[in-house]
């Protein structure tokens, strides 16, 4: 039999005991030296960090990403320089409003966050399983996420703040169809796509831009929950994303995916009848064809949840040499907000953690110092803690300088509102009346009609004429389903009623 090992306080001194407090006698109070029992209360009082502002509950496995196809002339990125490569990955897929401790099966857009560790610095791609997104200015983010989060007096979900928002916001309903359709709850993660969603760059090696659109098409095939079949599982359990996952990879059964690029010029980009560059249009695949490029496969679960999942930090500005942004004002504001998140969520030096640091680049900056600085960066010199110096010391590398963007000459600084008008309409028209077949439009109508039965008229009527812009049929199909009571159980998770009367 193993020797078990000696339990040791944090400083590494043994424990004399793990059940018995130091007291004055054995009836009598504690000791204020018995520093066992102090450490232990205070680190459980350390263990929670705060939960993700959004896409607080989350899975996660490891896995890796191997190149099938050769897209170099789109991009120089050394992950996909040759066919076979492989590259080791993290990820972690989410539910977007729920807490932490939210049940899996809700209906709700799910986070689909993958991290590839590359040899250049590790890109992250934090998309969504939809391709597209409920606002296209992140002025409006906060407020979207309020709608989604718990009423300020009721602290429950509010499905009239939810449809308030979106019939003021029109541009939404292209999501908001999706969310409501057969894919809103999928069975899991390996039965869901994923999509970087908005429009990014890749550049190659002779420096020449194209804008793309990242998709991964799961292998598993899609597969979903009725509201009430959701309802049932969450009844038997909240975790069914975990045990379904888990009982995938201990069975061998690694979920897989397929990354595909829909790859446009910087012409054709000028030319588009939609802006390329907002968030609530896709690029029809008839125009902008998929290219396939590698595959994803998830084959383990990670060993520690806290350390590899929970500290895990996605942020759209890890991007490599050959990736890069594109005007899409979304994107740009994520650039910025993610690694502020991070640094409050988890700590100055998150980034090094072991989920987060790169583990097949070498790290070398000159920032220095902090809370939790438990790493040296020295280079092997003491000496070159600034620069410039002669010390040897770590220097840029102008040849991954991004080619430069051409805007527009004639552009003026200034708040540009994208006023509403039908092309807001034509992609989730189609969507409704082109892709869709009859029976998946009948459930559609029933999943909106239940997630709008508690809201106020005025709400309705409001959504109804947006839903009537769409297509008339959309409006009547919801609209009868509503009248009728036909829409079995709410789709929203938790409802209250209508608005509630403020004395004035
Ligand atoms: P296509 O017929 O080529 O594409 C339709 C796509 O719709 C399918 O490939 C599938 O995407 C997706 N789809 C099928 N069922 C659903 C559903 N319940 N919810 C969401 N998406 C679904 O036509 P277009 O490319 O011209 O697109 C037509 C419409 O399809 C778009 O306006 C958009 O609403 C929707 N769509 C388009 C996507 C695109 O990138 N072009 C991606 C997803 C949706 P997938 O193959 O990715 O599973
Ligand atoms: C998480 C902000 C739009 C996908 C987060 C977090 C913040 C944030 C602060 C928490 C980060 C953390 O603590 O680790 C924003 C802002 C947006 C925006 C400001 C708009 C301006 C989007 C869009 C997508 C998206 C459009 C998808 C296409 C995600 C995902 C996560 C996340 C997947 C979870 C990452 C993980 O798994 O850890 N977002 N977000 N977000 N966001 Fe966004």
């Amino acid at each position: 039999m193993t020797k078990k090992p000696t339990l040791t306080s944090s400083s590494g001194k043994p424990y004399p005991t793990n059940e018995t407090s130091q007291t004055a006698g054995a009836r009598g109070p504690l000791l204020m030296e018995d520093h066992y029992l102090m450490e232990k209360l205070a680190h459980q009082n350390r263990e929670r960090i705060p939960e993700r502002v959004v896409h607080a509950k989350g899975w996660g496995l490891q896995g890796k990403f191997r190149v099938t196809h050769d897209v170099t002339k789109y991009t120089r990125a050394k992950m996909f320089s040759e066919i076979g490569k492989e590259t080791e990955m993290l990820s972690r897929w989410s539910t977007v409003a729920g807490e932490r401790g939210a049940a899996d099966a809700e209906r709700d857009v799910r986070g689909f966050s993958l991290k590839f560790y590359t040899e250049e610095g590790n890109w992250d791609m934090v998309g969504n399983n939809t391709p597209v997104f409920f606002v296209r200015d992140a002025f409006k983010f906060p407020d979207f996420i309020r709608t989604q989060k718990r009423h300020p007096k009721t602290n429950m979900r509010s499905p009239e703040a939810m449809f308030d928002f979106w019939a003021g916001q029109p541009e939404s309903v292209h999501q908001v169809t999706i969310l409501m359709s057969d894919r809103g709850i999928p069975r899991s993660p390996a039965h869901m796509n994923g999509y970087g969603s908005h429009t990014f760059s890749m550049w190659n090696a002779a420096g020449e831009r194209h804008w793309v659109k990242f998709h991964f098409r799961t292998h598993q095939g899609h597969e979903w929950y009725s509201d009430a079949k959701a309802a049932e599982i969450i009844g038997q359990t909240r975790e069914s994303y975990s045990e379904e996952l888990w009982n995938m990879v201990e069975a061998g059964n690694f979920p897989k995916w397929t990354l595909f690029i829909q790859v446009m010029t910087e012409e054709e980009a000028m030319e588009t009848p939609f802006n390329p560059f907002d968030l609530t249009k896709v690029w029809p695949h008839g125009d902008y064809p998929l290219i396939e490029v590698g595959e994803v496969t998830m084959d383990t679960v990670p060993e520690n949840y806290f350390q590899l999942v929970e500290n895990a930090a996605f942020n759209p500005n890890n991007i490599v040499p050959g990736i890069g942004f594109s005007p899409d004002k979304m994107l740009q504001a994520r650039v910025f907000s993610y690694a502020d998140a991070h640094r409050y969520r988890i700590g100055t030096h998150y980034e090094a953690l072991p989920a987060n640091a790169p583990k097949n680049a070498p790290v070398n900056h000159y920032h220095k110092d902090g809370s939790m600085r438990f790493f040296t960066n020295d280079f092997g010199n003491p000496n070159a803690y600034y620069e410039p110096n002669q010390y040897d010391g770590p220097v840029a590398d102008e040849s991954v300088t991004e080619p430069p963007l051409r805007i527009d000459p004639e552009a003026v600084a200034a708040r540009f509102k994208q006023e509403e008008s039908d092309i807001d309409y034509v992609q989730p028209r189609a969507l409704y009346a082109e892709v869709l077949n009859n029976d998946e439009r009948d459930r559609l109508h029933k999943n909106m009609a239940g997630g709008m039965a508690p809201v106020s008229d005025s709400v309705k009527e409001r959504w109804l004429a947006v839903l009537k812009k769409v297509h008339p049929d959309y409006e009547a199909g919801v609209r009868q389903a509503l009248e009728t009571g036909n829409h079995g159980d709410p789709s929203l998770p938790v409802t209250d009623d209508t608005p509630l009367e403020v004395a004035d």
